[in-house]
């Protein structure tokens, strides 16, 4: 009887650390996977200002808002004009509808 409540107390424990890791955890491979699918490099590189900023700069001025993913997320997802060289263009959102994707994509830019 007692063994079989340890038992359980150990896998729901389990379950609890898997899923923790999985929430975690960027899958960086896929976030550039993601990029190179959607030409976000076009005008984004991870150290460099190129037409956009560089995602470092993002997750610096990101750092601090609590709801730093929800705002990333959004931005990827809703058209949206930004400024190119004084010019009015669409920034373009990703290309998938997965939302894990792209919330492991938010989760990566703002871990640069
Ligand atoms: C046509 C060029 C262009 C493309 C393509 C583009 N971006 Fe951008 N992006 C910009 C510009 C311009 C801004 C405006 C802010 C800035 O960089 O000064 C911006 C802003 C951002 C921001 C910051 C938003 C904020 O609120 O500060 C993120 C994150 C971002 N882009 C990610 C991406 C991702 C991921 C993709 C691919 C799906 C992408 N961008 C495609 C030009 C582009």
């Amino acid at each position: 009887m007692k063994l079989k409540k340890t038992l359980l107390l150990l896998s729901g424990s389990l379950c609890f650390a898997l899923a923790g890791t999985s929430v975690h955890a960027t899958d960086e491979a896929d976030a550039v996977k993601l990029m190179k699918d959607s030409e976000c490099g076009k005008c984004h590189d991870v150290k460099r200002n190129k037409k956009g900023k560089s995602y470092k700069k993002v997750a610096a001025e990101y750092k601090d808002k609590p709801d730093a993913v929800a705002q990333i997320i959004k931005h990827l997802t809703e058209p949206k004009e930004v400024e190119v060289d004084g010019e009015k263009v669409d920034h373009g959102t990703v290309k998938t509808r997965d939302a894990a994707r792209i919330k492991n994509l938010a989760e990566w830019i703002l871990s640069r």
